[in-house]
């Protein structure tokens, strides 16, 4: 049998990479029915607009692009940081948070600018969200996956990325930073939105 072929709207290869092996997870049964490509496989290297003021709307925009100019099943996801009193910023601003201090995509800057804003603050609650969604078949599906927790004084642990050496996930007394790779899969925001992903797809 063929393979269906569903297009990732991303090239991060980590991406890529944790999809796959949650499919080959789910057994042969499954695994063998699609093949995930990448943005470089089917050859688009331009920018994909991403302009909406939330994450949902980010990730359809990504989907919607590829969809229309390559006619191809695709799906999308965009994911940031959520601080309940910073009135859930940074939000889709995440990666730039720092922007307006003349830091584009700079992972410190960001960390030093939340831990500033949140100096004299009491409550650190805090949640990652990821949104995917998918376009397959003519039907469009959204999956979530969100990961509470809170922002710690300092930082804290060298894995990961962003702001994972000042994020506390809830019950744990480390940081994602501080965590490996599968303990934070299991229980991160992206992990949990991309088992949804995962279990629709096995029923189809
Ligand atoms: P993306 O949509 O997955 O590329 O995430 C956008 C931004 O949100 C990243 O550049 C990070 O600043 C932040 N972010 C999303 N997920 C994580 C995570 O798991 N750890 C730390 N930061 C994250």
């Amino acid at each position: 049998m063929d393979k269906k072929k569903l297009v990732f709207a991303t090239n991060n290869v980590n991406k890529i990479n944790e999809v796959k092996a949650l499919l080959e997870a789910c057994g042969s049964a499954v695994s063998e029915r699609y093949e995930i490509l990448s943005l470089s496989d089917i050859g688009c290297v331009e920018d994909i607009p991403e302009n909406s003021s939330t994450f949902a709307g980010n990730a359809f925009q990504k989907a919607e692009y590829v969809h229309v100019h390559y006619n191809v099943d695709c799906f999308a996801d965009d994911s940031g940081l959520e601080v309940r009193a910073l009135g859930m910023e940074p939000g889709v601003r995440s990666a730039r948070y720092a922007q307006d201090e003349g830091f584009d995509h700079d992972k410190e800057a960001n960390n030093d600018k939340l831990l500033r804003n949140l100096k004299r603050i009491k409550d650190r609650t805090a949640q990652f969200r990821t949104v995917i969604v998918l376009l397959m078949d003519g039907k469009m599906q959204e999956f979530e996956g969100i990961c509470r927790g809170e922002i710690t004084k300092e930082r804290s642990g060298v894995q990961g990325f962003g702001y994972d050496p000042i994020f506390r996930p809830k019950g744990y007394d480390k940081t994602f930073a501080e965590m490996t790779m599968e303990e934070k899969n299991a229980i991160s925001h992206r992990g949990k939105a991309v088992r949804a992903l995962v279990d629709y797809l096995k029923e189809q």
